[in-house]
């Protein structure tokens, strides 16, 4: 193994059942469209089928790369989430026993609002560091949430993203000087009694700008690749106007102003799968980085990649990828198109309840009707248990 050649060796992603296009939500709320495909730059949303959760579309995203690459090497499986289905439980356990994951195993769940993703990936690159021999499943899934009504409401979304972190891989090598930031400050956050989120919208983004600046500065302290050896950034989306703004914000802090053109080539392709998406929480600074490589036009081998991850409460971190020789070989674009494509539309009455349904479940006992086409779904809940199984009867 080249010494620090650790990163990111494959990347596979699930989402929902269903989506809304925002148009739908636009008109029942008598609002201009145009505030959310251009305002926010949003234009669709996933959510979730009844028998879908973190776990069926973490599961899904992780069996892409199970079955690719086999399981033999896979000793940590991080799951990384701020919408768990257990307080005690990780829901990676279920991931592991859905998969048939080795039991020479250690899996856990980790919790910081949307930076948790960025946490789990950092960690695998210390215990790849440490036994390079060992790869770690790093899973980030998360169904994005707020109240019906509220001006959070078109930012929400469902989705998760694997990796498999190893030596020397495939895909991208993450550089090791990475910028931190945290501040404790409550511009997001859900309380235990609820199921969905509570914020404060405007102070959430200016809390997200400073913290790119935070981030930022420390990485420029820490001696890290100066940003104009950054050929392409990718941010954590709430939305993607949230990027757009960020990376000006970036940019102007580092003395430089950006034409549309230039600003359209650095960040442009990512926005793309997030837009369709919606905000994903821990899996959506990946779910851009999956959608910088699958829509780039350009041959990123060799490029510098900068990824900035925020999460509310709030903690950052800004670092950099260099992006590997014959890349595209790994990546699965046109399957990934064909499963956004093969969501549902609901219409708004359907979306609704669907929405309150989550509230309404009584978490002790209830049974889902069979709806995903996923790998696997949620069977339901019986005597306090989550039951899931696989959605085709396995082939004996
Ligand atoms: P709002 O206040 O209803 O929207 O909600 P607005 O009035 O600010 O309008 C939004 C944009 O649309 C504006 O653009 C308008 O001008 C424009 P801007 O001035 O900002 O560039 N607009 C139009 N454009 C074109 N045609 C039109 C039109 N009308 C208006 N007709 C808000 C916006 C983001 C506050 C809300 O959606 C919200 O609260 N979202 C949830 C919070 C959020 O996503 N915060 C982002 C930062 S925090 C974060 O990223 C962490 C997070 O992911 C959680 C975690 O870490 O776990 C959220």
């Amino acid at each position: 193994m080249t010494e620090n050649k650790i990163g990111i060796d494959d990347i596979s992603f699930a989402t929902s059942h269903h989506l809304l296009d925002l148009r739908e939500l636009a008109e029942h709320q008598g609002v201009d469209v145009g505030k959310y495909y251009v305002g926010i730059g949003q234009s669709q949303m996933s959510v979730l089928a009844e028998d879908e959760d973190i776990v069926t579309m973490g599961a899904e995203a992780a069996k892409r790369i199970v079955d690719a690459h086999g399981a033999d090497k896979i000793r940590t499986v991080l799951f990384a989430t701020e919408s768990g289905v257990d307080q005690s439980k990780a829901a990676g356990v279920y991931v592991h026993g859905l998969l048939d994951l080795p039991r020479n195993c250690r899996v856990v769940e980790l919790k910081q609002a949307c930076y948790s993703g960025t946490a789990a990936l950092q960690f695998a690159l210390g215990i790849v560091s440490r036994n390079p021999d060992e790869q770690v499943l790093v899973i980030a899934s998360d169904s994005a949430r707020y109240a019906l009504d509220s001006s959070g409401e078109s930012t929400q979304g469902a989705g998760a993203v694997a990796m498999l972190v190893t030596a020397d891989p495939r895909l991208l090598v993450i550089e090791p000087t990475t910028g931190l930031y945290t501040r404790d400050v409550h511009d997001f956050w859900r309380p235990h009694y609820l199921s969905h989120a509570l914020v404060d919208g405007k102070f959430s983004m200016s809390a997200y700008l400073d913290a790119v600046e935070g981030a930022y500065r420390d990485h420029e302290t820490r001696g890290g690749q100066p940003i104009q050896e950054v050929d392409r950034f990718c941010y954590h989306q709430p939305f993607t106007k949230m990027a757009i703004k960020a990376h000006a914000h970036l940019q102007a802090l580092a003395g430089r102003v950006l034409d549309r053109e230039e600003s359209q080539r650095q960040l442009g392709p990512s926005l793309e799968l997030n837009r369709r998406v919606g905000n994903t929480y821990t899996a959506s600074l990946f779910l851009g980085v999956l959608s910088l490589l699958n829509h780039d036009s350009a041959d990123l081998a060799g490029s510098r990649m900068a990824l900035f991850s925020y999460g509310s409460g709030a903690v950052a971190e800004y670092f950099t990828a260099l992006v590997q020789p014959g890349y595209r070989s790994v990546l699965r674009a046109s399957e990934d198109e064909a499963r956004l494509a093969a969501r549902t539309p609901l219409e708004y009455a359907r979306y609704r309840e669907l929405h309150e349904r989550v509230d309404l479940v009584d978490g002790t006992e209830f049974a889902t009707p069979r709806v995903t086409a996923a790998p696997f779904r949620l069977a339901g809940v019986h005597e306090d248990v989550r039951r899931y199984e696989p959605t085709r009867p396995t082939t004996p």
